[in-house]
């Protein structure tokens, strides 16, 4: 029988391993956060980003708290470069969680226009290429050793896309699409898929968006609810739920009904420094 560990982590339920983890897009914000929630003595972490001071900040965090730290370096979109480091890290402590997070925010700016073209291969290359080489990688390697739990940062964009952020929406929407058919393949492997959707976080992301940020919650309380959820095995992981309620509501009117009413939480994306 295909033995998942049911809080994705091999180990947790006793004896000094607490298992391994590994987080992209771990430098800041959720990520970060997730870094800080899962560091405690007998872990093995792996952080990877591109900014290697805001990386190591993060490192001396969790070690402080007891992990043991191996930071990434690099590109995400570097797909050979991160299967690689992926594949070095799980030769020395093989992956029990591997969470998929980094991501970039993109938008309309107050110039009215859809993204441009720089900047919808960009939100494609992390959020959806990068996401799911990251997944590809894990799965391989978890499934020959029938254990491990893969999640996928998306968004609550993924079941309500945003009007003002289509590419972004779009990113996860296919992100989410993605992990509920690596989920079926793995059926029965012992490795398990967590979709995660979040609603409005305060991170440099929604730092970006100029309107309404319903329901603005730290990334501190955002990392502890995926964790908890992550410990329980579970396969989606979307919230605040009154906001997942409020978005299967609203799929039960037409468009120009939901449209009306999510008026007033329109908004507009300042230009990240990246694009
Ligand atoms: N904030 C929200 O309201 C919200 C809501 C729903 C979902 N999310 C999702 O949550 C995840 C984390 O977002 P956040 O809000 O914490 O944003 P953030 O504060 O901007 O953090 C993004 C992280 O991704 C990393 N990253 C970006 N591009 C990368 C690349 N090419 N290679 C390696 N790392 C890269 C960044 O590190 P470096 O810059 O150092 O590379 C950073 O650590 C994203 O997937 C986002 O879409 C956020």
């Amino acid at each position: 029988m295909p033995t998942e560990a049911p809080a994705g982590v091999a180990g947790s339920s006793g004896g000094a391993a607490r298992g391994s983890v590994v987080i992209t897009g771990a430098s800041a914000g959720l990520g970060a956060s997730l870094a800080v929630a899962y560091a405690e003595p007998g872990r093995v972490l792996g952080i990877v980003a591109r900014r290697s001071d805001a990386l190591e900040r993060v490192a001396a965090l969790c070690r402080a708290r007891g992990a043991e730290v191996v930071s990434g370096v690099l590109d995400v979109t570097e797909g050979a470069e991160l299967e690689a480091w992926l594949r070095i890290f799980d030769a020395g402590h093989p992956l029990d969680l591997v969470i998929a997070n980094a991501g970039l925010f993109g938008g309309i700016g107050a110039d009215g226009l859809l993204e441009a073209e720089a900047e919808v291969a960009a939100l494609l290359a992390v959020n959806l290429k990068a996401a799911i080489v990251t997944a590809n990688v894990a799965a391989t390697l978890m499934r020959a050793r029938r254990r491990g739990r893969i999640a996928l940062i998306t968004s609550l964009a993924a079941r309500h896309p945003l009007a003002d952020a289509p590419a972004y929406s779009a990113s996860k929407a296919g992100l989410s699409a993605y992990g509920e058919a690596l989920r079926e393949w793995l059926a029965d492997s012992g490795v398990g898929v967590s979709v995660v959707l979040p609603g409005h976080i305060d991170t440099a992301q929604t730092a970006l968006q100029k309107g309404v940020l319903p329901d603005l919650m730290s990334p501190e309380s955002a990392a502890r609810v995926i964790k908890r959820g992550l410990d329980r095995g579970r396969s989606t992981i979307a919230f605040p739920v009154h906001l997942l309620w409020l978005i299967r509501l609203g799929r039960c009117v037409p468009w120009r009904v939901r449209a009306w009413f999510g008026r007033s939480l329109r908004f507009t994306v300042d230009d990240p420094p990246s694009f």
